[in-house]
């Protein structure tokens, strides 16, 4: 029987082949915004490998919003050409591909995570033209104790601001995107408003959750609006946080942003007071994350998406079998082997495995099985196998 991963799956007018999402994730290597020649290698690399929606890192609607000097942007019309370069690769192999608009909002202006994603000060010159590089928020509450404190934005910024993203999304559908993801977590701008910590404003953004809920559900309405009927929208959000947002809240968010025409809910979590991405001294389990995009499903009726250390074949399988999300995001596992489609075909016992991947791969590796050499074994080196 073909399982569910394999299985295709219809969101308004887009047809997914499979239900395996490259999780949105920097690669640090634009120039002023700029998408450059990786970009192409690294995105076409997953369609190549079969990837059935392929999402492009977060992109910045405006400078201020980078969270380092090599983020990709969207703020301007000449980003859409050579990105446009990379949908219509990634499409030519059957792949749909997906962008995610992001702004840092106070996380913005760090080194690069292997400079030690330290926060840079106000001389750190902007990513477009070498301007000013201010951090803007919710209030002027610093994200922690060595980053600068931001402006506190006024009024006519946060409607400034619900511009930007509009325009951005405009230019992403003219780049060829078959879908648009909101980036509404890991304490970025969107985040920061929901969050009673961060957003402390006394005006019409802040307050009560409902007045702290109000320029995500605008931002939202406004791209909704400008972004084609019969293209998804999905809004990833931090399920839950450190700073007390409870996923009782994003349950409420949810059922909003689904009256809003959002049609997926990618289920991450924190990044409010942590980095939000499991690693050594933050070791949760596999699928950690699992349960929020299972819970945000049930109890606000909506699509969802997992993500967090979803590794094994076996593994994402019974998380669509069992009903927990409808889509897997597969991050850094995706890193280690941008084929892991073909080995988790081959682990389900799949039919034609290796019509999953291009056939400039899969003519080879067909006609090699075909041969009976085994792959996974190490006693070549004996010359027992040959
Ligand atoms: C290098 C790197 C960059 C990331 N960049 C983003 C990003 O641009 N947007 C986002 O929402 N999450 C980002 N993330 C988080 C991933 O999308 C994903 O949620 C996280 O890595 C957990 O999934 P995994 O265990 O499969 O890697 C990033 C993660 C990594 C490792």
């Amino acid at each position: 029987m073909k399982s569910k991963l394999f299985s295709p799956i219809q969101i308004r007018g887009l047809t997914l082949k499979n239900r395996v999402v490259l999780s949105p994730m920097l690669t640090y290597e634009a120039d002023h915004g700029f998408p450059t020649d990786w970009h192409l290698a690294h995105y076409g690399k997953f369609a190549v490998g079969g990837v059935g929606l392929v999402f492009v890192e977060s992109t910045k609607v405006d400078p201020r919003g980078c969270t380092t000097p090599k983020d990709l942007g969207l703020w301007k019309d000449e980003f859409i050409a050579p990105l446009a370069r990379i949908t219509s690769f990634v499409k030519s192999r059957g792949s749909a591909i997906g962008i995610q608009l992001g702004h840092s909002g106070r996380k913005a202006r760090n080194s690069l995570p292997w400079q030690g994603r330290l926060p840079l000060g106000p001389e750190q010159k902007g990513v477009d033209h070498d301007e000013e590089w201010e951090l803007i928020g919710p209030s002027a509450i610093a994200a922690s104790a060595k980053s600068s404190t931001p402006k506190e934005m006024t009024l006519s910024d946060i409607r400034a601001q619900i511009d930007m993203w509009g325009a951005a999304t405009l230019r992403a559908h003219k780049a060829g995107f078959d879908v648009l993801e909101i980036h509404c977590a890991h304490g970025y701008l969107l985040h920061q408003f929901l969050s009673a910590r961060a957003n402390q404003r006394t005006d019409q953004y802040g307050g009560s959750m409902e007045n702290r809920m109000r320029f995500t559900l605008e931002t939202v309405e406004h791209v909704r609006a400008l972004w084609p009927a019969q293209k998804p929208l999905f809004v990833r959000i931090s399920a839950i946080d450190e700073a007390g947002w409870s996923i009782e809240e994003s349950v409420v968010l949810c059922k909003r942003l689904k009256a809003l025409g959002v049609d997926v809910i990618d289920c991450s979590a924190g990044g409010m007071a942590e980095y939000s991405i499991a690693s050594g001294e933050n070791r949760p389990g596999y699928g950690y994350q699992v349960p929020h995009a299972e819970t945000v499903k049930r109890d606000a009726g909506i699509l969802t998406m997992a993500v967090g250390l979803i590794i094994h074949a076996d593994q994402a399988e019974s998380i669509l079998q069992n009903n927990q999300a409808d889509l897997v995001a597969i991050g850094r596992e995706m890193l280690h082997n941008p084929n892991w489609l073909m080995d988790a075909a081959d682990k389900l016992n799949e039919e034609g495995i290796f019509d999953l991947v291009a056939e400039n791969y899969g003519y080879w590796l067909e006609k090699r099985a075909s041969t009976g050499f085994k792959r996974k074994t190490s006693t070549w080196l004996h010359g027992i196998d040959h």
